[in-house]
């Protein structure tokens, strides 16, 4: 099959088996197309609340297909790529975090929505990066650990002076790449270019942009203005916007770095093979596990997560 073939085949067999096709942003381009809804971490995990459909295929990573379990036990969820994880979800070992909870009684702890289910079953609430200053702010406690993101973590911190958050050493590989060298040297190659960072990358770097925010909020920063702007993030934000605005003055920050190998990991055929029973895989998460990690999500949605 070409790949126009496959497409039509991936609609007819997402149509037959009534499946909502789900993509983070910085999936393939190819199969965003297919996608019936697009987004970051925090849109997709509430997209499914209210659809008619049964059966939901996450074209993004595992902690994503499982934040979907988590909020809709009765659907059945399916990962594109079995071997789809995210690094940063998957670095923190749950049994420091629950020591560090039995020293620090008061702390609070507060989870990116990045995190495995059994991080977000140890946290009292969870955000996003869109939502992480705001929901720390309305938190009671002064302080809070952080977990897994230091460098998300350190944004916010520089953002609430009035609270202490507590780090473990947690990051993305894609983000914690960039550097304040790279953004000196990208302003400097476009003159004039605004920059905007996602602040998973280290705070040296996010210091220096024009502005910092999630997928999200990077995409409507370029949306919105018609400035030329070098983009500090998942290069799958450069390759959506240069489609919708071509010719406009966008430019990927270390291209090569920035782009994230378990993101890339589902092609068209994987969706397709995910949609036949060829692929993919079946999220199953314990019950008492799902119940313990969907508090700290509905904290999040409480505290006004966006
Ligand atoms: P957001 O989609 O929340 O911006 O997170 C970025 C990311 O790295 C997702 O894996
Ligand atoms: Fe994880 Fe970073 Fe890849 Fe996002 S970009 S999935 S945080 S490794």
């Amino acid at each position: 099959m070409d790949i126009q073939e496959l497409k039509q085949a991936i609609i007819e067999e997402k149509e037959k088996g009534g499946v909502l096709i789900l993509a983070h942003t910085y999936q393939h381009p190819d199969v965003l197309e297919v996608a019936d809804i697009v987004g970051d971490s925090y849109a997709l995990s509430k997209a499914t609340q209210n659809v008619p459909q049964k059966k939901v295929l996450m074209c993004g990573v595992r902690f994503m297909a499982e934040t979907v379990k988590i909020l809709s036990p009765e659907k059945e969820v399916l990962l594109s790529h079995a071997d789809a994880g995210c690094p940063m979800a998957e670095q923190l070992d749950p049994a420091e975090v629950r020591r560090y909870r039995e020293a620090h009684p008061g702390h609070a702890v507060c989870a990116y929505v990045n995190t495995t289910a059994e991080l977000k079953a140890l946290a009292d609430v969870c955000v996003t990066s869109s939502s992480a200053v705001e929901i720390v702010s309305r938190l009671p406690q002064e302080d809070i650990l952080f977990i897994p993101d230091k460098n998300l973590g350190t944004f916010v911190q520089q953002m609430l002076p009035q609270k202490r958050i507590h780090l473990m050493d947690g990051y993305c590989p894609v983000h914690n790449a960039i550097t304040a060298q790279m953004i000196e040297e990208a302003r400097r190659a476009h003159p004039g270019a605004k920059v905007a960072i996602h602040p998973e990358c280290p705070y040296e770097a996010v210091r220096l942009a024009d502005m910092a925010g999630s997928t999200k909020e990077i995409l409507d920063y370029i949306h919105k203005g018609d400035d030329e702007v070098i983009i500090a993030t998942e290069r799958g934000v450069y390759d959506d916007l240069v489609r919708k605005y071509p010719g406009r003055g966008l430019y990927q920050l270390e291209p090569d770095c920035m782009t994230c190998r378990d993101m890339k990991k589902t092609t068209l055929q994987g969706v397709y093979d995910a949609l036949t029973g060829k692929g993919g895989l079946v999220i199953e998460l314990d019950e008492a596990l799902r119940k313990a990690a969907r508090g700290s999500i509905d904290n999040m949605l409480k505290y006004g997560g966006r």
